[in-house]
């Protein structure tokens, strides 16, 4: 079991924050990551059907793939699913909403604090009560931003467009005086510039990638399940697959301006 590799999924190049998060903590891990870029966006849909499409996912990725625990690196799939697929299968699945909150709620000094997200994470929820679980002394704004995804996946990152979007949708969390914006999407961190330029360099943007990774390094070691890692570096070290259900060839070439030099070829899978 400790030689299994990690899962880890999103609608598609957002939960790449987490995969670079996870292979710069546990380079020695296998990582299997598959981006559902033939149905993102996840926002806009209905979460019954969000989370039909992640426990397809975690399906293919535990039942077929054999991995040993899985990242929910996708905030609409962990609101829309992450309990049911706790219930369903037997690894360990985590989630980024409470790792985010848990950086948040850290990274603040006058409690004023935004979350932003797709509608569908905005909507269910799940960003108020978990905030509401870790703190009594902050004051949420929480805030959809539809179309900021779409901007992403298509490589747009600070362009005039984006940066008038951020502008309207982010004018309550400056109204609020907010200093820390916990970013509730896995795909925003790419948005940084732009987000920071709008909200003002004394903000904190806060990304849950990191705090998972180090959810991801405690749940192994608690389990015993993680790969031994000097043997693993002197042998082999850890080697990232990636699969994509959309075009190939546009996941391999964003996908490695967003994650880096790991990210070589990409598999297709249909469902
Ligand atoms: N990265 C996904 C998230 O964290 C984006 C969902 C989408 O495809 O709209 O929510």
């Amino acid at each position: 079991m400790r030689e299994g590799p990690l899962g880890m999924f999103d609608s598609g190049f957002g939960g790449l924050t987490v995969a670079r998060a996870v292979i710069d903590l546990l380079p020695e891990e296998d990582i299997v990551y598959l981006g559902d870029t033939g149905r993102y966006p996840y926002g806009p849909r209905p979460l019954d059907e969000v989370a039909r499409f992640a426990h397809q996912i975690a399906e293919e990725l535990v039942e077929r793939r054999g991995v040993k625990l899985l990242v929910v690196a996708c905030n609409t799939a962990a609101a829309a699913a992450l309990d049911s697929l706790r219930d369903r299968f037997e690894v360990p699945v985590i989630g980024v909403i409470e790792p985010g909150v848990t950086a948040m709620v850290r990274a603040t000094v006058t409690g004023r604090v935004g979350v932003i997200g797709t509608v569908g994470t905005i909507n269910s929820g799940a960003y108020q009560r978990a905030v509401e679980a870790e703190s009594d002394d902050v004051d949420l704004v929480a805030l959809a931003c539809p179309g900021f995804v779409e901007f992403v996946e298509r490589g747009e990152f600070d362009t005039e467009q984006v940066h008038v979007l951020a502008q309207r949708l982010l004018a309550p969390a400056r109204e609020a005086k907010i200093d820390s914006l916990l970013l509730g999407c896995t795909h925003y961190p790419y948005l940084a510039r732009t987000l920071i330029d709008v909200m003002g360099r004394d903000v904190v943007l806060v990304s849950s990638a990191d705090e998972t990774a180090f959810e991801v390094r405690r749940v192994l070691g608690e389990l015993d399940l993680a790969r031994p890692r000097a043997a693993a570096l002197e042998g082999r070290p850890g080697v990232t697959t990636f699969i994509t259900t959309g075009d190939v060839n546009w996941f391999e070439e964003l996908g490695r301006r967003l994650l880096g030099p790991e990210l070589d070829r990409a598999e297709q899978h249909s469902w």
